[in-house]
């Protein structure tokens, strides 16, 4: 017998605030974003991400770049790599960035997501236009001859389990927002390729008032 509610935020209401993620990102000089890079692990993720952040940061936008693998040194430090602690491990993520995108900032995501259904279960967080899945599209083949950490080799030889791409799914997105093929590219140039895209979206309109209280 359960004598509890099951759903934890049953009975909890959301406070109205008036100071916005519109009025804060007015105040930073940019309109708020969560730029989210999904694909397989070594397909260049962090990297380009990485990239990005820099230019962004350079030109003067106020950004922040949550990474997985330090995202599991932290808050996610309790989470493996079974679906279930995978599944946990994006909830979290994203809710971390929608809250990081409410307080006005332009928000960079570098995780394997494999699951379609969670990342748009994160993409439900943000209103139109504020979730941008990026897909960095590394052949699995391609990630494990360049094998940055490793992983990929341990895995063959059972000493990972459920890793991504050998014994674990990776769902590729159908419809991103931007598909990076990364074959034959350097990160360099599709992270400027990518700043360039961005530019449009984040910086903040002329004040014409909208964006005021
Ligand atoms: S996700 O699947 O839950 O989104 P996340 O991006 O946080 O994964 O972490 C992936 C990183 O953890 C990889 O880049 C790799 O360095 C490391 N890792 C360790 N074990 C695994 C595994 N079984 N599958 C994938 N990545 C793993």
């Amino acid at each position: 017998m359960l004598d509890f509610a099951l759903k934890r935020s049953a009975n909890v209401h959301w406070q109205h605030v008036d100071v916005d993620r519109a009025v804060r990102g007015a105040s930073l000089g940019q309109r708020p974003l969560c730029l989210w890079f999904t694909g397989l692990s070594g397909a260049g993720k962090s990297t380009i991400a990485n990239l990005v952040e820099k230019r962004l940061h350079a030109l003067g936008h106020h950004t922040y770049l949550l990474d997985g693998d330090n995202v599991r040194h932290g808050i996610n430090k309790d989470l493996g790599f079974t679906p279930e602690d995978r599944v946990e491990n994006i909830r979290r993520i994203g809710e971390v960035a929608h809250l990081m995108v409410d307080a006005g900032l332009i928000v960079l995501v570098s995780a394997i997501s494999p699951y379609r259904s969670e990342r748009r279960s994160v993409r439900e967080l943000f209103d139109e236009g504020e979730f941008v899945e990026v897909f960095v599209d590394t052949p699995l083949a391609e990630c494990e001859q360049r094998d940055p950490k490793g992983l990929y080799r341990k895995a063959r030889a059972g000493e990972i389990r459920n890793f991504t791409g050998i014994d674990a799914p990776y769902e590729e997105p159908e419809v991103p927002e931007v598909h990076l093929r990364t074959a034959g590219e350097r990160a360099e140039r599709l992270a400027e390729q990518l700043t360039e895209q961005l530019l449009e979206r984040i910086v903040a309109p002329t004040d014409d008032g909208d964006d005021a209280i």
